[in-house]
């Protein structure tokens, strides 16, 4: 494959990307983690200009990128809708083409549900610079590569035959998107793991994003099963992410849009029933001797797992965390850059 195929390319889902560019963003995120130990200089993104467009609130996205365009030698805008006429009704067409006029990229943060991705995809229609989803209703590419190379870190390359276990958690901090799992149970198949998702019938993941995830385990030898019983999910598990999302699954996009504060009141009923769902020593117990924990935070200290857990000796958390600048730099290098 050519070395300057992904310069200019949108990254919205990894779905719509090659195992040879992951695998490329994968190599190049390794060897900029090594120069960053290093304190030797990458400046590959020199004088160009990255917008930020954050509807939401983030820490390890936001600090990933901003970071991440310093260390490549460029710069990244922190904007917010209040800092632009977005709050007065503008358009993503006019803001993409705009922006797009002015740098070299546009990453935007839009968990909308119904929204989110349909916005991304309206400004990657119209922009002539790579748009980067920094997260959606839907999607989270930048935190699944991450997840992918420290999983790839702890378990070596060839992860055929690893059991990872991605599971719904009690939360009370807020009703998380789908991005996460959703993200996770399209890529971990294309890498032949096997995987479980442990949910409570009333927190299902999106059917259509479920079926390419089975199509995807079909065509790389991975596999995708299904337990509404937290235990049964954790047995054996070389990985646990245990994490909680919303209720969303239940709804389409219509009927969410059009009662979404009955929507909520029915996910906050739900919720209470399931308040048992906490990662806690026990299950741990339950999966495999060697299992890492892992978990895209912030976490819920205390409802969605438990301090011993999270700050034990399983918890990879904080990797997880750091190679997110990694992956974020090279994606930003490869889509960004790439050409002299
Ligand atoms: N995991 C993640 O995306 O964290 P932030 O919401 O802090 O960016």
């Amino acid at each position: 494959m050519s070395a300057t195929l992904l310069h200019g390319k949108h990254l919205i889902s990894f779905q719509e990307w090659t195992k040879n560019e992951i695998n490329m963003t994968l190599d190049a995120a390794a060897d900029l983690k090594r120069r960053f130990a290093l304190g030797e200089a990458h400046r590959l993104l020199q004088d160009k200009t990255l917008f930020m467009m954050f509807f939401e609130q983030s820490t390890r996205t936001r600090n990933s990128m901003e970071a991440g365009m310093t260390q490549l030698g460029g710069h990244a805008h922190d904007l917010t809708p209040d800092k632009m006429q977005l709050s007065h009704g503008e358009s993503a067409k006019d803001t993409a083409m705009v922006l797009s006029r002015m740098g070299h990229g546009i990453a935007c943060r839009n968990c909308f549900y119904g929204i989110g991705n349909q916005y991304l995809r309206e400004m990657a229609k119209f922009s002539s610079v790579p748009i980067m989803s920094l997260q959606d209703d839907l999607y989270h590419p930048m935190q699944a590569i991450a997840d992918l190379m420290t999983i790839q870190e702890y378990f070596g390359k060839n992860l055929k035959g690893l059991k990872v276990t991605i599971s719904w958690a009690y939360a009370t901090s807020h009703a998380k998107p789908l991005s996460v799992p959703l993200s996770q149970v399209l890529l971990f198949p294309r890498y032949g793991m096997d995987v479980t998702i442990a949910a409570p019938k009333e927190f299902p993941l999106l059917k259509d994003f479920v079926a390419t995830a089975e199509q995807n385990s079909l065509e790389n030898g991975g596999s995708i099963r299904f337990t509404e019983n937290m235990d049964e999910g954790f047995e054996g598990a070389h990985i646990v992410i245990p994490k909680n999302w919303g209720g969303f699954g239940n709804y389409s996009f219509d009927e969410y849009n059009a009662n979404e504060d009955e929507c909520h009141k029915e996910m906050k009923a739900n919720l209470q029933k399931y308040k048992s769902w906490i990662c806690d020593e026990r299950r741990m117990g339950l999966a495999s001797k060697e299992v890492k924990y892992m978990h895209a935070l912030p976490a819920d200290r205390g409802n969605e797992v438990t301090n011993t857990v999270i700050d034990g000796p399983a918890s990879i958390i904080y990797d997880e965390a750091e190679n997110r600048l990694h992956t974020a730099k090279a994606i930003m290098a490869l889509t960004m850059g790439g050409r002299p």
